[in-house]
């Protein structure tokens, strides 16, 4: 006799829908212009992210002196049960999705209703939610392709409709922007979280030593990562940049807390950009990213500012970062 089994097969394929609302493409001539006119000079820090800087970027994760990644891995492996109670039930919408190879433990832990992944990229959201998929075959997902941070609502969809939203953004990402780019950010995340929590990974201010080492790590990887921007701007704005005629420079500053990363031009030299000439003199920073640290007084005072409840935190042994659950002041 055979038997039909009343639970739905998830073990096929079941394909992640993808909807691109088409982010426009950034005038980054225009944002190159500006970011060369302030003082001191410093580009936008998503500028390191073409393709190769995203495969340094992953290199960087591997080096020893970058623990970031690691423990904050670890510690979502470890805290996956307990945060899965706090954050309750319903639809998992993680920010800036990438490589979405943190959210897997939630998934597991949580079961949540659906699983809807955020990225400019619309090939990284398709080959990471492939593989996501795979992994977790029973949880629905979705992927978006958008610019979160000036998204206003997320779209109508059957997996949001109805269900309560837990936001998701690990990473330290937001450790990228600064102070009140990071408060807008919270404030827009608010909005499309439509009343519900959100976790966000924050890394900690620690010794300079090792930030700094983390920063500029004994590979090279992180100079590497820095001087792409350099290759980058080469590439798709016929600039005529020399990237040795750069050292990179990564520097712990204690009243910002944060890590300034820079490129120091070794002389003085000129460099044509999109036709414009531009002179750097001897030792003139360009700075290519800051990454700011929270200690955890810091983060609910940042969370507070945006409209957020800090409710609580889990953290590594070492307490070198935190994963904090927020929710919406109103
Ligand atoms: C993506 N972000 C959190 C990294 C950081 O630690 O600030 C970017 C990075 N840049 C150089 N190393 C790491």
């Amino acid at each position: 006799m055979t038997t039909t089994s009343q639970q739905p097969d998830y073990t096929t394929d079941r394909k992640t829908e993808l909807i691109d609302l088409h982010p426009p493409a950034a005038d980054m001539e225009q944002l190159v212009r500006i970011g060369l006119n302030r003082c001191p000079r410093q580009l936008p820090a998503w500028f390191l992210y073409d393709e190769e800087g995203s495969r340094l970027f992953d290199r960087i994760c591997e080096q020893p002196e970058y623990s970031l990644t690691r423990t904050e891995i670890a510690l979502l492996d470890s805290s996956a049960p307990e945060i899965a109670a706090a954050i309750g039930e319903g639809v998992i919408v993680e920010f800036g999705a990438g490589s979405a190879q943190k959210v897997g433990p939630l998934l597991e832990a949580a079961h949540p209703a659906a699983y809807v992944a955020l990225d400019i990229s619309a090939e990284h959201l398709r080959k990471a939610t492939t593989a996501l998929q795979q992994r977790h075959p029973r949880v629905p997902m979705l992927g978006i392709c958008c610019d979160h941070s000036t998204l206003s609502s997320l779209p109508e969809h059957p997996l949001l409709r109805k269900q309560r939203r837990i936001g998701f953004f690990p990473g330290s990402s937001l450790g990228n922007f600064e102070q009140d780019d990071a408060i807008r950010v919270l404030r827009q995340f608010k909005q499309l979280l439509n009343g519900g929590p959100l976790l966000l990974g924050l890394d900690q201010p620690k010794s300079k030593v090792r930030l700094e080492a983390a920063y500029n790590d004994a590979a090279g990887i992180s100079a590497a990562f820095a001087r792409n921007l350099l290759h980058r701007l080469n590439a798709d704005l016929g600039a005529n940049f020399d990237p040795q005629a750069f050292s990179y420079q990564a520097g712990w500053q204690a009243e910002q807390q944060r890590v300034q990363m820079a490129l120091i031009s070794r002389c003085d030299q000129v460099v044509r950009i999109a036709g414009e000439r531009w002179s750097f003199q001897c030792d003139e920073p360009l700075i290519t990213e800051y990454s700011l640290k929270y200690s955890p007084e810091r983060a609910v005072a940042l969370a507070q500012q945006a409209g957020w409840r800090w409710l609580r935190r889990w953290h590594d042994p070492e307490d070198d970062l935190s994963l904090h659950l927020l929710e919406p002041t109103d």
